[in-house]
Parts: C-alpha cells; sequence; structure tokens
C-alpha cells in the first residue's frame, strides 16, 4: 500500500503529540512534525532563514543574532537555511552554533553558488569550514546555478555520507520550468522555492509534483519578504485566525504555507528573538483546512491589490 504524503504527515503530528506529553521543556502544545518522504525522518514543521545574518563577528548585531538562534533551538527549532551567497551568513551560523554549542541539535541546509565543478567543489568545502560538523543535512543548488554539474558532485558526496539529502532552490517562477525540468530528470530529496499567501503560482504545477515524486518542500519567502504585513497592516486578526489557534500575522502566514498537502516547511527570515518565537508559535495547533484556506486567499487578494 502507498502511503501518501498527507498519512506521512498525520502519522507525524500524532508522534508528535505523544513525545510533548513528556517533554517537561513544553508548556504549550508539542510542535507539529513533517516528515520527509525520502526517509522518514521527522523535522518541526517551521525552520528559520538566515539571509539576513551579516556583518562583522565583533559588531553590535551579534549578541542579537545569538539570542535569536538560542530562543529558536530552545524552543524546539531545527531546520536552519543559509548560503554561501547570504554574506557572510555561513561564518556567521558556524559561530553561533558553535558558542552556543548546538550544532549536532541543529538541521543544517546549505547551498552551492557555482557555475562549474572546481568552484563548486571549493565552495562546498568552505561551507564545511564555516559551519562546522562532519555533514550536513541538505545541500541545495542555489537558484539551479550550474545545476547539472553540481548534482553530480552533490549526489557523489551524499553517497560518502557528507549529505542526508540534496536539492535545488528557486525563488522566482521564471524558473519553475526549469525546475521541473530539474525534478523529471534528478532523485531529488527537496525543492525550496517561494510560496505564500499572496504568491500562490508554485502550487500550480511544482508543489503538486513535489506530492507526487515524494519530494519534501522547503519554502523560502513565507511572508514575501514582509509584503504580507504590509498588505494586512495594523488591521485585527479575522475571527478565523481561532479556529487555527493563530494568535498573530505571521503565524496566519506560515499556516497558510504548511497546511498545503505538500507538506511544505516554511524558512521565515529572521533576526529578531521574539519573531523567531512567534513564528514558531506557528508549528504548534491547527492548520487550515481547503474551506478556510480558501477564505484566507479571498481575505489577502483584495489587500494586495
Ligand atoms: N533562492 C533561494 O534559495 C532563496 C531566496 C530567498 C530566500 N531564501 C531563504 O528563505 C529565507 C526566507 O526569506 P526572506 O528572509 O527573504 O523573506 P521572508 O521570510 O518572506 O520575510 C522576512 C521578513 O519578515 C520579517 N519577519 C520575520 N518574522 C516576522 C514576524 N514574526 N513578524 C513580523 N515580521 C517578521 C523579517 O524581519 P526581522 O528580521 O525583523 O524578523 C524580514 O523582514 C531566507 O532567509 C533564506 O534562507 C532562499
Amino acid at each position: 500500500m502507498k502511503i501518501t504524503r498527507r498519512q506521512l504527515i498525520q502519522a507525524g503530528a500524532g508522534l508528535a503529540t505523544g513525545a510533548g506529553l513528556c517533554n517537561p521543556l513544553l508548556a504549550q502544545p508539542p510542535l507539529n512534525m513533517v516528515t520527509i518522504p525520502s526517509s522518514g525522518q521527522q523535522v518541526p514543521g517551521v525552520g528559520i532563514g538566515c539571509r539576513n545574518y551579516r556583518g562583522s563577528l565583533n559588531s553590535a548585531d551579534m549578541p542579537v543574532f545569538r539570542d535569536t538562534f538560542a530562543t529558536y533551538h530552545r524552543l524546539g527549532g531545527k531546520v536552519v537555511d543559509t548560503s554561501p551567497n547570504y554574506g557572510n551568513s555561513e561564518e556567521i551560523i558556524g559561530r553561533l552554533m558553535d558558542e552556543l554549542g548546538i550544532r549536532e541539535d541543529l538541521w543544517v541546509a546549505t547551498k552551492v553558488d557555482r557555475e562549474d565543478r572546481a568552484s563548486g567543489i571549493a565552495r562546498m568545502e568552505r561551507s564545511f569550514e564555516l559551519l562546522g560538523g562532519d555533514s550536513f543535512e541538505l545541500m541545495q543548488v542555489h537558484n539551479l546555478r550550474g545545476v547539472e554539474i553540481q548534482l553530480e558532485t552533490m549526489a557523489a558526496w551524499k553517497e560518502q555520507g557528507l549529505f542526508r539529502y540534496i536539492g535545488v532552490t528557486t525563488s522566482s517562477d521564471r524558473q519553475y520550468e526549469a525546475l521541473a525540468d530539474v525534478m523529471n530528470h534528478h532523485t531529488l530529496d527537496f525543492i525550496q522555492l517561494d510560496y505564500s499567501l499572496g504568491n500562490r503560482n508554485a502550487n500550480d504545477r511544482l508543489l503538486p509534483m513535489a506530492l507526487d515524486k515524494g519530494v519534501a518542500v522547503l519554502v523560502n519567502l513565507p511572508f514575501g519578504r514582509g509584503r504580507l504585513f504590509n498588505a494586512v497592516g495594523d488591521r485585527s486578526l479575522p475571527d478565523w485566525a481561532a479556529d487555527i489557534d493563530a494568535t498573530s500575522w505571521a503565524q496566519v502566514f506560515l499556516k497558510y504555507v504548511m497546511s498545503h498537502p505538500s507538506g511544505a516547511i516554511p524558512i521565515p527570515g529572521t533576526t529578531k528573538p521574539h519573531h523567531a518565537e512567534d513564528n514558531l508559535s506557528a508549528a504548534r495547533g491547527r492548520l487550515p483546512d481547503a474551506n478556510l484556506r480558501r477564505e484566507m486567499e479571498n481575505f489577502i487578494d483584495p489587500l494586495l491589490g
């Protein structure tokens, strides 16, 4: 019998509920987990994006970054997404994980963003130097750059145990056709793409493909880089937010992404401890069903103009 992604997710949520009962750390409901189809591994349903972790290691931002990471980890967060393409984000994340002693607790994803084989290898070796550890959970081809060549190296390194999973990313629908092509010709564990309540194009083809092929999904730009917050302004939450246990707009936006049948895992970018806590709270409680998802879309569309 083939187990559907939805069944896997529900099984994960059920297991998480059981585990949460005996976790004294959590006075609040347990984190809902998502099951990665290619392995059966479970991870909490909300990650953290590190695009804005940049600057001097001595800057006044560092203690705030550290506090954000410590908060995310303390509350049970695992999935961390960075890239050599985000300034010195890998250096900062490596430093924070080292100082906090949490490298082994986290589920680390980074990327390679080079065209040719040798440059890709050099880039990935440097990621190991900066992020530490003997392996990464996920290595992704950033924006499909040099995708055919990089996937060859990545598949070989996965065989050697350097990566648990491999995947590709985009954040633009101009690359959706190319991404679909890669999904049809390669065995991927993950794709990463842009999808949100205000940007639903990935649902036309790529998310159904991922569901069908058993490919896990990380979702970048779950807030449209803040566009969704601007759209709702200072409006109060609608009554239906209580039906999905959402107490902030961020949780509403993240729960929309998480309720996609593909079991998508949003990786909201934040450098603020209270936002990390807010975002991770979206992984607790109920998610919208298909009817409420439509209501959410009808609510946001006029506000986005
Ligand atoms: N092609 C690719 O591979 C690609 C492209 C883009 C992004 N990404 C990945 O996806 C991640 C997310 O994308 P993004 O950071 O560009 O966009 P995003 O997650 O849609 O939005 C981030 C913005 O939302 C704000 N924010 C976060 N949590 C909030 C909350 N609870 N309440 C209010 N505001 C909140 C952040 O500000 P604060 O910092 O003040 O919280 C930041 O301004 C990136 O960090 C990166 O890891 C990958």
